[in-house]
Parts: structure tokens; sequence; C-alpha cells
């Protein structure tokens, strides 16, 4: 589906982006492990989310309350308990999060046997690296080429580990700390730079032992969680988009509503202020279900090159596509460095954001660990292809807005795995045509 977005003029008004991805995955797991009956308020609806419903029923959980696509349910969950996932065949879709998440739940379970597989862009992504680790806590586990899905899961008795990450990476922390819950003695997940710490707010809103110890998250044997009722904000990596939509329009002011704060998410916050951008941060009271909220206000801004590495880098991964878009309307050169991981997302996001931004006019090359983008007066316009990764498709439609003469992005149905009313909400504050 090629769709085209011209340039606009000032974007305004104000937005509530939809509920965050990552949490939503976590809600649909930690409830489905959980006793009882969970309420999710503000779950996610999207093309990933919904992999994560069907996967936790297909364990065994019962859902209700998912209606009518692309409206956000509160959804009730009933858990079949940390020990009771029931034999599956699942087909995870698109979702990195639930493949890499849901092995360490599978992995010590009492009985049972389990196979993940998904899409052509998931038979891509890595598994060894939540394989290897739990391997190494006794776990059966086998996958095609040993480090490519599909995966394939027995039920073993684990023990607990300390397992230094090699890379910064919440989705092998996350699973490796479900494992954790059903190890004996405890497990130790070493953390070279801090990643988003979803997982370990929630399980402990849960009832689990999850403590912050020597530079690492430690989980202890848990016999029962117990979720209650969780809320999940709006999504900071779909806000991210508006911000630098309104940054790159001249004349743009814009304010996002009840969007997750989390200080491991919102590292673009950072770069962005660096680059020369306004930001105002008005956090809303009460942080419910452990995640905090703000309401976010933003202008368009003349920027500035920058370089963003280091403890920077998982803080804003999935946000560095759109550092490189602000870069080509930023006064001199930006690098984006130690991001070697960007290779191993949805699609190659150091070569898919390049492809995109040199074929719009810019100037962008591709570095071993990131990439090198020259400033200059903003994107002349041209033909995009998403690559199937939402996050290029929805990174191109915002070049289109502030470009001199429009996008066409080729795939922009890919932006469904995370944001299906992105189109409609783009055009929501861009409602007035460029003179
Ligand atoms: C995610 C963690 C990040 C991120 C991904 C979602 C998560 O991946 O890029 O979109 O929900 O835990 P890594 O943890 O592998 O860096």
């Amino acid at each position: 589906m090629a769709v085209r977005f011209d340039p606009t003029g000032p974007l305004r008004g104000s937005l509530r982006p939809p509920p965050d991805k990552s949490i939503s995955h976590r809600a649909a797991l930690i409830a489905a492990m959980g006793e009882g009956e969970t309420t999710i308020e503000g779950y996610l609806d999207s093309a990933d989310t919904r992999s994560t419903l069907d996967a936790v029923q297909a364990c065994g959980a019962e859902v209700e309350g998912v209606g009518p696509v692309g409206v956000e349910p509160e959804l009730r969950v009933r858990g079949v308990g940390l020990r009771g996932a029931g034999d599956a065949e699942i087909d995870v879709g698109n979702a990195g999060t639930l493949l890499r998440l849901l092995p360490g739940w599978l992995a010590g379970q009492p009985e049972g046997r389990w196979k993940l597989d998904g899409d052509d862009s998931i038979r891509r992504r890595p598994v060894d690296r939540v394989a290897e680790p739990l391997r190494r806590m006794g776990a059966e586990v086998r996958c095609r080429e040993g480090r490519l899905p599909p995966l394939e899961i027995e039920a073993a008795e684990l023990h607990g580990i300390e397992y230094p990450m090699p890379i910064a990476s919440a989705q092998v922390k996350s699973c490796l700390l479900f494992a954790g819950l059903l190890a004996e003695g405890p497990t130790w997940v070493g953390e070279p730079l801090r990643s988003r710490d979803h997982t370990e707010r929630m399980l402990a809103a849960a009832g689990a032992d999850v403590i912050w110890i020597n530079g690492g998250v430690q989980v202890r044997p848990t016999k029962r969680l117990e979720p209650g009722h969780l809320v999940v904000p709006s999504d900071f990596s779909s806000a991210a988009f508006f911000l630098v939509a309104a940054l790159l329009v001249p004349g743009s002011e814009v304010v996002l509503e009840g969007v997750g704060a989390n200080p491991t998410r919102t590292g673009l916050l950072g770069v962005l202020r660096r680059m020369g951008a306004e930001i105002e941060v008005e956090p809303l009271g009460g942080a419910r279900g452990g995640e905090p909220a703000a309401r976010i206000s933003v202008r368009s801004a003349a920027l500035r090159g920058t370089e963003v590495a280091g403890a920077e880098i998982p803080l804003s991964i999935d946000e560095l596509p759109l550092v490189a878009l602000a870069a080509c309307f930023a006064e001199g050169e930006t690098t984006i460095r130690d991001a070697g991981e960007l290779r191993r997302k949805e699609s190659n996001r150091v070569a898919t954001t390049c492809e995109a931004l040199n074929a719009l006019g810019g100037s962008a090359e591709e570095t071993d660990d990131g990439m090198r983008i020259e400033g200059s007066d903003g994107l002349r316009g041209g033909t995009v292809r998403s690559h199937g990764d939402h996050r290029i498709a929805m990174l191109a439609a915002v070049a289109g807005l502030a470009s001199v003469e429009g996008v066409e992005v080729d795939g922009m149905g890919a932006a469904a795995v995370s944001y299906p009313g992105f189109e409609r909400d783009l055009a929501s504050l861009s409602a007035v045509p460029r003179p």
C-alpha cells in the first residue's frame, strides 16, 4: 500500500498517542502468569500486541474485552498461574518482544512443549541471545541454525544463574527474569548499560522479589504473581513521531497527553534538547501501575547536529531513526555510534534509515555501529520503501510533512504493527496544507 504525505502548514493541537507497546506485551504475559483475573487498562490494540493475546490464549489464559480494531479496550485476563502454561504452537507474527520474552516463562514450566515461529522478518531475528543463557539455566531450547526461529522449547527444571549481558537488551533481561521466577535459587542479570525496566516494575508490583543490585537485576523464585490491575500509559516511542514532526515543520506547537515518561525510555528528549529543541515535560500525578506519565509540549525549532553514543543508545534505541531524520534538518554533522543493535530490529534500521533519508535528498552514511548524517536545509522528497518496518513507514510519513515536495511511502500498512491509527492522528494535527 503506497500513501502520499504532502508538505503541511504548522502542526497544531493536542493528541493522546496509543498505549505503550512494550508495556502492553508485558501486561498480557504477566497477567497470563498471574492468579485469577487481571484487568489491563488501555491495552494497545495493534498487530503485535494481538499476537501476544493470541499467544497467552494458546497457553491457556482466557482473554475478554477485545473490541473492534483500533479501539483500546479494558482487558480482563484470567491467568493460568506461573506454572500452568499449556502446550502450544505459537505464531508471534512480527513481534520480536513476544519472541524473546515468552520463552523465559515457558522454559521453566513443570511439563509441556512449545514451538514459536513468525513472519519473514521474525525468521531473520536472532534468538540465540535468549536461548544460550536459558540453556545455562538448564532449559531445553532448540533453534534453527543455532540462532534463528522457529524456536522449540521443552519444559525443564531451571536453576538460577548470574548472567552479565554482553549487550544491553531489555528483551533478554526480561526473558531471564521470567525464567528466574521459576528457577531454583536467585537469578541475576547484569546490564552493561541501563535498558528499559518495565518488566522489573511490573513484576515487583505483582509481588515478585526483584531488586536492583551490583549493576544488574536480581529475581528470586516466586510462588505466585498477583498483578490485579495494570495501567498502560501512552507510548513514548509513538509520541516521538509527533515530537519530531512538530520540531521540523515551521510554526508548529503540539501537546502530547498521558505519555509514558519512564526515564529508561525517554533518551530522545535529551538528544533533541542538545540539538536545540525546547520541550516541556509536565509530570502527571501518581505513577499508576509503577510507570510515570507526562504531558509533553513541543514547538518547532532550529536544530544543530550532535553525537549520540554510549549510555544514551539503549534509552533511545527505537527513536534513533528519528534522530537521523531530525539531523537532516540540523546545522552540521550528527553521528550515532554504539548502535549496532539497530541492525537487528524489524529491519536493518541502519540500512533502511540511511536508504530512506538518501532517497529523499538527505546525506546519511552507514557506519558499522551507527550512522553519520550531514545536515542541510531539510529534505526534498521522493519515495521511501518501508521494508515492512513500522517505524520506517512512520518516519517517512513525518519526513513527507516536513519535505519540499512530499513523500510517497511504499508499505505504509506496516504502521499497524504498533500504531493502526497513525495516519488519522497525524492528519488531525496537520489540517492546514502548506501555502
Ligand atoms: C523492547 C526492547 C528493545 C526495543 C524493542 C522493544 C522491549 O529491544 O528495541 O522495540 O519491549 O523490551 P532490545 O531490548 O533487544 O534492545
